[in-house]
């Protein structure tokens, strides 16, 4: 069964592809390489044993992607990882973020709007619930308004399904991701931040690795355990074998609705300065960090309330932080050790 995954040499997108073809699925690999490397198409085959079809491709070019589809008419579903992702620049850069994560959306689903019947997994977000009043969060808490025009694209992105999955024979499942962390345990895949990390964990493994002189921490007067602000970091490969089960549950009929929406995160939150003690127990080294005023548009707390995923999908995540923290630092040491 052959299965489209954009952004697929992407941090997410990679790890969603190994555990696709370790299902037996049949992957094509779109990306741009904009914000990737095509070196990760030998990573997933040093793992998998099977090198992913790969085609080169900007989804805002409306004809290429109309060829693809016209070329592969027998994709039995997308999973839909391709956008722009930087909070920050889509402050300074919106119509690149409209365009991209928009734009493009509507590309894609024009074409499997052609199909007889498509499947379509949306890489979205929990940053579309912004501060949400109430802990742990649901899929009923209300969305609220966009923080920044990246969040603004994930909630016109769902928007535009839900408008969709209406009218067409297109059945869709929006994920909607904590923070996601960690690396592949073969350390054959991770995360490749081009410049400085914006994120906190390949921040902190890049100052464990000595490339940064401090992690910055911003604010510790946060209502919260220790002050400092709490977040949902769940690892990467759960996260993958979410991906997977949505997906199956599509191809294989078993949604209730044309349009279902799952949280995908750990259930539990986890402070900045936890976070720093799981890194310094799986490192053994001190890290150094500084407290630095609150960054603009952060929340207080955020984290999942689980418990939909956990019956519907029957997926719950397996990894601890610290064993997420763990593959991080490992590919990390990796990734410097190798150049
Ligand atoms: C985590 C925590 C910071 C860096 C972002 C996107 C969101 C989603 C996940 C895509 C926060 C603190 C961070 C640093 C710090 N991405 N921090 N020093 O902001 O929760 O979410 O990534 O879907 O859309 O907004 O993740 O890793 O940037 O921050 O103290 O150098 O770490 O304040 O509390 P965030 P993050």
């Amino acid at each position: 069964m052959k299965i489209v995954v954009t952004g697929g040499l992407g941090f997410i997108g990679s790890h969603t592809v190994v555990e696709l073809q370790n299902e037996n699925f049949e992957v094509v690999v779109i990306d741009n390489l904009s914000n990737s490397s095509i070196d990760v198409l030998d990573g997933i085959e040093r793992i998998t044993g099977k090198k992913p079809f790969f085609e080169q491709i900007d989804l805002r070019d409306k004809a290429a992607v109309q060829a693809f589809f016209e070329k592969h008419d027998d994709v039995a579903g997308v999973i839909h990882f391709a956008a722009s992702k930087a909070v920050g620049e889509s402050v300074k850069e919106p119509l690149l973020y409209y365009e991209n994560n928009v734009v493009s959306l509507v590309y894609i689903l024009q074409e499997l709007q052609k199909k007889p019947e498509a499947n379509f997994i949306f890489s979205s977000s929990c940053t579309v619930y912004g501060q949400a009043e109430v802990m742990p969060i649901a899929e009923t808490t209300p969305v609220q308004t966009a923080m920044s025009p990246y969040g603004n694209t994930k909630q016109i992105g769902e928007e535009i399904i839900t408008d969709v999955t209406k009218v067409s024979n297109i059945n869709a499942i929006l994920l909607r991701y904590f923070n996601p962390i960690g690396s592949h345990p073969s350390a054959e895949i991770g995360e490749l931040p081009m410049g400085v990390p914006q994120n906190l964990v390949p921040f902190i493994t890049q100052t464990g690795m000595g490339l940064r002189e401090s992690l910055s921490v911003y604010g510790n007067d946060y209502p919260t355990v220790d002050g400092t602000s709490v977040r949902d970091y769940i690892h990467v490969v759960d996260l993958a074998k979410a991906h997977v089960i949505a997906l199956q549950r599509l191809v294989n009929k078993k949604n209730s609705d044309k349009l279902e929406i799952f949280n995908l995160g750990t259930g539990t939150g986890s402070s900045v300065l936890e976070v720093i003690s799981a890194f310094e127990k799986v490192s053994g080294q001190k890290l150094p960090y500084t407290i630095v005023p609150r960054r603009e548009g952060d929340v207080t707390s955020v984290y999942a309330n689980t418990d939909k995923a956990n019956t519907v999908l029957g997926w719950k995540t397996q990894s601890t932080l610290e064993e997420a923290i763990a593959s991080a630092w490992k590919w990390e040491q990796k990734v410097r050790n190798s150049r």
